[in-house]
């Protein structure tokens, strides 16, 4: 079967859900090979206006029913409800099912979905509305290569893909890509209230500061070079950039990262621990 011919059911009908299969028919997947189920009416709206053929569903059940590959995109406490209703259905024993529920544990998945042999448990992020996303993603040792590249197609949608091969970097994923783009929004923010009082107005701080992020990301992103080469080359010794680099350097900016992102990979460990209810 080719890839855009998979029936891929989404129970929930978000803004993630949405991501994906906006990516999906950009690739040229076939709509009515495409499954939601979702309560709310203007999930339900969106999704007909993005494409009338994606084949809209009342009952998750029934969708499960239907899907080589089942992605779980509803909020983690609906999950358990969600696993309860699916626990009675017939589905392929072939199927995929896909969690990127936030801290939802593959000990979880395994436990609500006993039956299922395929599970990848996905950490996104929000990038991935605009097609720019960067997710981690996990299977146990014994997931089929035919059920990966399925796992890649999907999420492969909405960016770009990472397989760790140990769950607890899940969480380590969630310190990095997953909250990663809030620091980097902080770092605008505050590049943009300098700016302001600098003389810009709101709209040139913004535009000043945005198009910087976007244009270091993008050529970080296509260099070959590590960050810190292309950071050493616009900074000439006694110039502007080394001012700068000199006060964020003294103001201790690594060490700040450091239990920055190592509070985030405790706070994950710890919600993941609570989801499974042993803490
Ligand atoms: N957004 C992100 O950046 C991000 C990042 C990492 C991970 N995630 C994960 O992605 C998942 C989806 O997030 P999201 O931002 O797309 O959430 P969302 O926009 O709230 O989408 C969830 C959808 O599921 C629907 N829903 C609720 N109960 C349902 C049920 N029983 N059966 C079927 N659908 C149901 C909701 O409808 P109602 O609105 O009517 O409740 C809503 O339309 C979450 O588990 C989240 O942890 C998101």
């Amino acid at each position: 079967m080719k890839m855009n011919e998979l029936s891929i059911g989404f129970v929930g009908g978000g803004n993630m859900a949405q991501a994906i299969i906006r990516g999906l028919l950009a690739a040229g997947h076939r709509p009515d090979r495409l499954y939601v189920s979702d309560p709310s009416a203007e999930s339900r709206q969106a999704l007909a206006e993005m494409h009338g053929n994606i084949r809209l569903q009342n009952d998750n059940a029934e969708l499960a029913g239907l899907c080589d590959v089942l992605v779980l995109a509803v909020k983690p406490q609906v999950l358990p409800d969600v696993a309860r209703q699916l626990a009675t259905t017939e589905r392929a024993a072939s199927q995929l099912v896909i969690s990127i529920a936030a801290g939802v544990t593959m000990a979880s998945l395994r436990g609500w979905f006993s039956d299922s042999k395929r599970i990848v448990r996905v950490m996104p992020n929000t990038p991935a509305l605009i097609g720019a996303g960067m997710a981690g993603l996990y299977a146990d040792h014994d997931l089929d290569s035919i059920a990966r590249g399925w796992a890649d197609y999907v999420m492969e949608a909405t960016g770009e893909s990472l397989w760790v091969s140990d769950e607890a970097l899940i969480d380590a994923v969630t310190a990095v890509s997953g909250s990663g783009p809030a620091y980097f929004f902080l770092v605008m923010e505050a590049m943009q209230e300098v700016a302001m009082e600098m003389g810009f107005d709101e709209q040139q701080a913004r535009l000043l500061t945005t198009r910087t992020a976007a244009g270091a990301g993008l050529l970080a992103s296509a260099s070959d070079e590590s960050a810190a080469v292309l950071r050493e080359r616009v900074t000439s010794p006694g110039g502007t950039t080394a001012a700068a680099l000199e006060q964020l350097e003294q103001g201790g900016i690594r060490d700040i990262f450091r239990k920055a992102l190592n509070a985030a990979q405790k706070r994950a460990v710890e919600l993941g621990k609570h989801e499974l209810g042993d803490s």
